[in-house]
């Protein structure tokens, strides 16, 4: 038989020898396996005396081990060289021009949400979300909308079907139960902006089932309408990128705002094309109000310590005034001609320094 110090090197030299995985585990077979050259040893001890069997048995132990341990090494570095040449086999060298049949654009929804996120943070909003699934409480009885609320009416609310207590779920229609879902996990001073998708059963030129609004919400202890004002105007200046816009506060009605107002701003028509900020039409752009004090306390909040006001506008709508596109439909259609022409670069991201558009 070998001498242990021989079969040792042997062995080593063989761990160190595997070129993969499967090698590697042949050798460990061959050496630690049932029938292996370290297990066959293992074999013959129960023949030994005592003495004997203790030194031997001490002597076989270590080299189990030791095999072992240069096994483990060995598969880890076969798994890191591995890792390795994949890794420099996958490379993709990203400063390869793009081809050009291949260069996408950033759809006029994206850019003018970011848009509105780049002028809003800067006033120090905060970006919230909620989800598109809603319970009719957050959607409308939070809001100060009672089941039997005209409002309900004309929301066309696509509604799920019935729950096994009668409940329905529905598709939120507007982005405002983002507001109470704000309340209820902050505290006052809140200064956020949602930006979402929202959905009602209404489909034309203008109006397609699925749309995108911004909500607005801002609570204090002193907040008031003249914030709003000029929270507003800023937001109109810097959105349409002009120095000067007109600016209606037309009293209405939202049950969840008390006042309420729709915002128009002034416009002219040159040559086929919507200006905004010039000329005497004028053209509705948003919902605003105060917020209701019901509405505060249905967000677990004070009303008699907290007040605020709430916008909610829509995204699609200022994508269409501002870069004058005709029709709302051709947003959703995925046309990938419709979005060469109007989409934007990827590069362009719409920062304030660096320029909205
Ligand atoms: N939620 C209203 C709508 O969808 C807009 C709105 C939001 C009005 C907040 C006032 C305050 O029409």
């Amino acid at each position: 038989m070998t001498e242990l110090s021989e079969l040792e090197s042997q062995l080593i030299a063989a761990v160190d020898a595997a070129g993969d995985e499967a090698a590697l585990d042949d050798v460990r077979v061959s050496a630690l396996g049932k029938k292996g050259t370290i297990s066959e040893r293992m074999k013959t001890l129960g023949k030994m005396d005592p003495e004997e069997r203790k030194a031997a048995g001490q002597a076989l132990n270590a080299l189990k081990d030791k095999v072992a341990d240069a096994i483990a090494i060995r598969s880890t570095s076969l798994k890191n060289a591995a890792l390795e040449a994949r890794l420099a086999n996958e490379f993709d060298d990203v400063t390869l021009p793009v081809r050009p049949e291949l260069k996408g654009s950033v759809h006029p929804v994206s850019q003018v949400w970011e848009e509105v996120v780049q002028i809003f943070g800067d006033m120090g909003f905060a970006v919230a979300e909620g989800p598109h699934i809603e319970t009719d409480w957050y959607n409308f009885g939070a809001l100060n909308i009672p089941e039997d609320h005209p409002a309900r009416q004309e929301h066309d609310t696509f509604y799920f079907n019935p729950k096994e207590d009668g409940s329905r779920m529905v598709l939120r229609t507007h982005t405002s139960p983002v507001q109470i879902r704000t309340m209820e996990k902050s505290t006052p001073p809140i200064r956020i902006i949602a930006p979402g998708r929202t959905y009602r059963c209404d489909s034309d030129q203008t109006h397609t089932p699925m749309f995108h609004q911004v909500e607005g919400l801002v609570l204090d202890e002193t907040t008031h309408l003249g914030h709003l004002k000029w929270c507003l105007e800023e937001f109109c200046k810097a959105f349409f990128e002009v120095d000067q816009v007109k600016m209606r506060f037309r009293a209405s009605h939202f049950p969840f705002t008390e006042p309420s107002m729709e915002v128009d701003i002034n416009y002219s028509v040159e040559n086929g094309q919507v200006k905004i900020g010039t000329g005497n039409k004028w053209m509705e752009i948003l919902g605003s109000g105060m917020v209701h004090p019901k509405v505060i306390a249905a967000g677990g909040l004070d009303p008699d310590k907290v007040q605020g006001f709430a916008f909610g506008m829509g995204i699609d709508r200022i994508a269409m005034l501002k870069y004058g596109i005709p029709d709302l439909r051709a947003f959703f259609e995925a046309d990938l001609r419709w979005l060469r022409h109007y989409g934007f670069s990827a590069l362009n991201v719409p920062t304030l320094p660096g320029g909205l558009s």
